[in-house]
């Protein structure tokens, strides 16, 4: 029996010390200690032993399990030490490694000059004003004297929204000086800026898409040297205090008289270059007088009121200001391009 136990230990001993997880290490423990265990068989045969055998067996049986016992916790704790280095090691930070930069995004250089011409319209006591861009047929073209057969009310021209032409996306900011006058009355300043809808081709000038920024003034005694100097003011604030202008007659249904305005080409100074098409002026605004008929139409009367109202592209706006060649740029939102501004 001495034999027996010699052997469990030193067998058991070896078989703890050699493990590596801990299922197995339990397994050891039913193997040995358990009820059905080789060192319990091992004590239910005491009962054959001659009564001066028993303690010294049964002495030598408790020291087997107990230094069994302290073996298996020994090396369970020797197990969890060793996983816990384990998974320290794996889920280790090393803070000494350079962050990673988040990138930065900026303003569109289109915004830019869109927030510029706010700030100046806003320091001369203009409001800004926000408006749909699916607009009624009404406010897009009727109320602003549009006549029926007008060309821009043609489908081929305009994105409808609905078959009897009533709903469509807005063609131009024009709608938002009758929704401006008939929501705040006269006198009434205000600019809306915001997006276009038109069924053009893209290329170097044209988008389906683009920014318009409407003016409207209406006051008593409001004349066209209003609209020139005020004009003439932005348009030296945007482009600098040498920049020379052109006011030539043009027709607009809903203005009165009409014209367009011209700045000197800021690329050849006038000689005439592939920008300004060999003309040495480059149009950026529609303006003129506000046509009685749409005053009517807003329920103010033009014998007491006049007013002056004006469209500018923002694309247009930004090319020039930062000289930038192609209208394509702008909506491509090519960082490269971008992260020039
Ligand atoms: N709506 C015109 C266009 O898209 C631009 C324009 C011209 C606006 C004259 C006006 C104006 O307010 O008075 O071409």
């Amino acid at each position: 029996m001495k034999a027996q136990l010699e052997t469990i230990r030193q067998s058991a001993l070896e078989a703890i010390t050699a493990v590596q997880a801990g299922p197995d290490l339990e397994a050891l423990r039913v193997k040995y200690l358990g009820k059905k265990g080789e060192l319990t068989a091992v004590l239910k045969q005491m009962g054959k032993l001659s009564p001066e055998e028993r303690p010294a067996m049964g002495q030598m049986a408790n020291d087997v399990r107990a230094a069994l016992e302290a073996a298996i916790e020994g090396q369970s704790a020797a197990l969890s030490q060793k996983a816990m280095e384990a998974k320290l090691k794996l889920e280790a930070v090393d803070v000494t490694i350079p962050g990673r930069k988040p990138v930065q995004g900026h303003k569109h250089p289109m915004y830019t000059v869109l927030d510029e011409m706010k700030e100046i319209f806003l320091n001369m006591g203009f409001e800004i004003m926000d408006g749909p861009e699916i607009e009624q047929a009404d406010y897009n073209f009727t109320k602003l004297n549009a006549p029926e057969n007008h060309p821009s009310r043609d489908w081929t021209d305009t994105f409808y929204l609905e078959e009897d032409s009533s709903v469509l996306l807005r063609s131009q900011t024009s709608p938002m000086q009758i929704r401006a006058m008939e929501g705040y009355g006269v006198p009434i300043r205000m600019i809306s800026a915001g997006r276009v809808y038109r069924k053009d081709e893209v290329d170097a000038t044209h988008s389906p898409m683009f920014h318009q920024i409407e003016g409207l003034v209406v006051d008593k005694g409001i004349t066209m040297a209003d609209l020139k100097g005020t004009l003439n003011a932005v348009i030296r604030e945007i482009y600098g205090p040498e920049t020379q202008t052109r006011f030539r007659p043009h027709h607009f249904p809903f203005t009165e008289p009409s014209c367009e305005v011209d700045i000197r080409c800021h690329k050849c100074g006038g000689k005439g270059c592939s920008t300004c098409k060999g003309e040495g002026w480059i149009e950026i605004l529609g303006a003129g007088m506000v046509h009685p008929k749409v005053l009517r139409n807003c329920g103010i009367d033009p014998e007491e009121y006049s007013g002056f109202a004006f469209g500018m592209g923002l694309e247009r706006l930004a090319l020039g200001r930062y000289k930038i060649s192609d209208m394509r740029l702008i909506f491509e939102n090519d960082m490269r391009f971008l992260e020039q501004f």
